[in-house]
């Protein structure tokens, strides 16, 4: 299993490679696999607004795309003080692919914050609701 400081500093290495000229806010995440490889991502903008991407659900699609399918933790930096934790629809995608996954969260120099994704989206509505066999 990768430490949790080699997932910030895959996180933090994808961040600059963020597309992000509307915001200036350029995040990166950072997904391990439960074999201990990293997976990458940053967000994407684009001149609609709406079709931008989030660092996360890129991590997450690209791990998922090359055939990835047990997570152990997520890791999201942003120039912040504060925590940056994954939006509403990444964490519902999270949950969907990963389960109760750790989130941490960094900026630039350090930690800011470590939760369970479990906390992050109480009540989930996810597969076990749509009845045997889903
Ligand atoms: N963003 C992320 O990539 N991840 C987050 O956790 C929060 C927000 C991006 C989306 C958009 O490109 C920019 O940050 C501003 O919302």
């Amino acid at each position: 299993m990768a430490g949790s400081d080699a997932l910030v500093d895959a996180a933090r290495a994808a961040r600059a490679f963020a597309r992000a000229p509307y915001s200036g806010f350029a995040v990166g995440a950072a997904l391990e696999c439960a074999d201990g490889s990293i997976v990458s991502g940053c967000n994407i903008e684009n001149a609609t607004y709406g079709l931008t991407v989030c660092a996360e659900r890129v991590a997450l699609l690209k791990a998922l795309s090359e055939g990835r399918d047990r997570f152990v933790r997520i890791a999201v930096v942003a120039d912040t003080d504060r925590p940056t934790p994954p939006c509403g629809p990444c964490r519902q995608l999270l949950w969907e692919y990963c389960g109760d996954i750790e989130v941490v969260m960094a900026n630039l120099a350090r930690e800011t914050g470590r939760h369970q994704l479990a906390t992050l989206l109480p009540m989930p509505f996810d597969r076990s609701l749509l009845g045997p066999g889903r």
